[in-house]
């Protein structure tokens, strides 16, 4: 198997982290290989917040419904959707591609970490409102994902898949 398709394999979310820090270069390897996703129209409708700070990780793990394991991270990016920067051209549709270009580049963060033998874990539930006034978000941008970076303090088991049975070929 080759080394992209062994790290969407071997990927795993992770909730527990070491202490070590991750370095800042580790950390714009993942923003790169976020920049790098694609996006409808090369709009690249996404922004990324970069949260180290210990009170900046716990208010974080607060508005996560207090997710202990998001402030225990060294680190956490907060992708988040710029809707005005795709709804300019798109208009309505624009919105739903604002949100795909922001997912799109959280799947090449979480196996970019992977592949630097760090651990991360997409986190989705979080209060909105909370989370962007945390961090100063403009109404037009909204927090899609919180990411906790770290050196994972667990090996979990791979959690099963549907498979064949989500699959229709040709038709429903
Ligand atoms: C949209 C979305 C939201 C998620 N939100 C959370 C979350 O809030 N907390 C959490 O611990 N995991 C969250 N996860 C991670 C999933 O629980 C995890 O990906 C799933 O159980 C499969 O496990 P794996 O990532 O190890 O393959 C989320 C994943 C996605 C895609």
């Amino acid at each position: 198997m080759n080394e992209c398709l062994e790290a969407i394999k071997n990927r795993r979310s992770i909730r527990k982290f070491k202490e070590k820090k991750v370095s800042e270069s580790d950390i714009r390897t993942l923003l790169h290989a976020a920049h790098m996703a694609p996006s409808a129209g090369n709009l690249q409708a996404r922004e990324f917040i970069i949260v180290s700070g210990e009170e900046g990780r716990m208010d974080l793990a607060s508005a996560a419904l207090d997710q202990e394991f998001v402030r225990e991270a060294p680190v956490v990016i907060v992708v988040c959707a710029n809707t005005t920067r795709s709804e300019s051209r798109y208009m309505a549709r624009g919105t739903l591609y604002a949100i795909q270009d922001a997912t799109a580049s959280v799947m090449n963060i979480l196996l970019a970490a992977h592949s630097l033998d760090l651990g991360t874990c997409w986190v989705g539930a979080f209060d909105e409102r909370k989370t962007a006034s945390l961090l100063n978000l403009p109404e037009h941008v909204r927090p899609i994902a919180l990411i906790p970076v770290g050196y994972p303090d667990e090996a979990p088991t791979p959690h099963p898949r549907l498979g064949d049975k989500i699959e229709h070929w040709e038709k429903w």
